[in-house]
């Protein structure tokens, strides 16, 4: 496997490859993707306590989905909609996560994010409703190129932004797992490989800590 197309970010662990996926893999992903939408369809989710809408959908692949609840988020096996079980994680995301994560066991969660418009955003976040931080969260993007940005380890930590185009794949690793993160926009009319046009991000994470570590 050739690494050296990693581009360094400026902060230790976080790993950005650009164009990871190529253009034929990427529409075969979009494609393994058609029928799990269709049997876990994306929905908008709204915030925790204040339940306002978010500006994007979302749904998940894998044995565990991040859910957004009334009291906070968790993870669930069901859709919160349809109450069916999450499809299951395609082969291709597998192999991804096998050739760049670097952890001992697979993925449990695939969230899917759909950015459609002007005003699909993500505000700055950190991923930490997982068990095992050990494991680095895997983020994949299909369709129009965002502005990315991230910060430090507090809200209010300088931030720098970068773009991430369609088939680039970022790792968020030790010691950048927990770094602040969101989406200030997406480029409209930037990527033609959705049919809709958008941006889909894929994000795999591993939730529970491997049976047998520690
Ligand atoms: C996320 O942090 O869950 C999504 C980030 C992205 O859409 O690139
Ligand atoms: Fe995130």
């Amino acid at each position: 496997m050739n690494l050296s197309g990693a581009l360094e970010t400026g902060f230790e662990g976080l790993t950005l490859y650009p164009g990871w996926i190529d253009p034929a893999a990427q529409r075969a992903l979009v494609a393994a993707l058609e029928p799990a939408l269709a049997v876990a369809p994306p929905y908008r989710p709204l915030m925790p306590r204040t339940r306002k809408p978010w500006s994007i959908h979302q749904t998940n692949l894998g044995s565990l989905g991040w859910l957004s609840g009334e009291q906070g988020y968790f993870y669930g096996e069901r859709h919160p909609v349809n109450d069916a079980p999450w499809p299951a994680l395609p082969p291709a995301l597998l192999d991804i996560w096998s050739d760049l994560a670097g952890y001992e066991a697979p993925p449990e969660c695939c969230l899917v994010n759909i950015y459609q418009g002007e005003k699909a955003r993500m505000g700055l976040h950190q991923d930490r409703d997982e068990m095992a931080l050990d494991a680095p969260v895997l983020s994949i993007s299909l369709g129009d190129t965002c502005i990315f940005r991230v910060g430090g380890f507090a809200r209010s930590d300088r931030t720098k932004s970068f773009r991430l185009a369609s088939g680039d794949v970022m790792v968020l690793g030790d010691p950048s797992r927990l770094r602040f993160h969101g989406v200030d926009r997406i480029i409209p009319g930037s990527s033609q490989l959705l049919e809709t046009g958008g941006r889909i991000n894929l994000t795999l994470r591993r939730v529970s800590e491997p049976a047998g570590s520690r």
